[in-house]
C-alpha cells in the first residue's frame, strides 16, 4: 500500500474539475484518505515546490499556485504515487495522452490543472506539510 498527495490545483477548483478528478482516481480503485481546501500561503507553496527553486519559472509557479483554493488530497492504494501521475498525464500538453486528466482538459504548461507526488520520499515530504502526521497512520 501506499499513500500520495494530489492537489486540485486553482484552475481546477475555478473550473469546477474536482469532481471529474475525484472520480478518475475513485474509478480507478484508489481510495481517498483526507481531503483539505486551502489557500496556500507563498511560503507554504515554495515549501512543496522546493525542487523548482532555481527554475525560471518558479516565481510564476508560486503565484498560480497561490493565486486561489486547492483542494489537497490523500489517496492510497497499491502504486498508488505512480497510478496517480499516470491518470493524471504528462506535463508537456503535447504529450499528456488522450484519457488523462491533462491529456483532457489542458492546453498550457503552467496552469494543468492538478499535481501528484512524484516519489515515495516527495509522497511522504508533501503529506506531511498539508497533513501532519497522516503518512505514517
Ligand atoms: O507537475 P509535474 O510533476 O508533472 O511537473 P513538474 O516538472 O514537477 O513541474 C511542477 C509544475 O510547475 C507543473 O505542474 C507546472 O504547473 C509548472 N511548470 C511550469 O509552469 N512550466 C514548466 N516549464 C514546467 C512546469
Ligand atoms: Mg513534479
Amino acid at each position: 500500500m501506499e499513500k500520495t498527495l494530489v492537489l486540485v490545483k486553482p484552475d481546477g477548483v475555478k473550473r469546477g474539475l474536482l469532481g471529474e478528478i475525484i472520480l478518475r482516481l475513485e474509478r480507478k480503485g484508489l481510495i481517498l484518505e483526507r481531503a483539505r481546501k486551502l489557500v496556500l500561503p507563498p511560503e507554504m507553496a515554495a515549501e512543496h515546490y522546493q525542487e523548482h527553486r532555481a527554475k525560471s519559472f518558479f516565481p510564476a509557479l508560486i503565484a498560480y499556485i497561490s493565486s486561489g483554493p486547492v483542494w489537497a488530497l490523500v489517496w492510497q492504494g497499491p502504486n498508488a504515487i505512480a497510478l496517480a501521475r499516470m491518470l493524471i498525464g504528462h506535463k508537456d500538453p503535447l504529450q499528456a495522452l488522450p484519457g488523462t486528466v491533462r491529456g483532457d482538459f489542458v492546453c498550457t504548461s503552467t496552469e494543468n490543472l492538478v499535481h501528484a507526488s512524484d516519489s515515495s520520499a516527495a509522497a511522504e515530504r508533501e503529506i506531511n506539510l498539508f497533513f501532519g502526521g497522516v503518512f505514517r497512520e
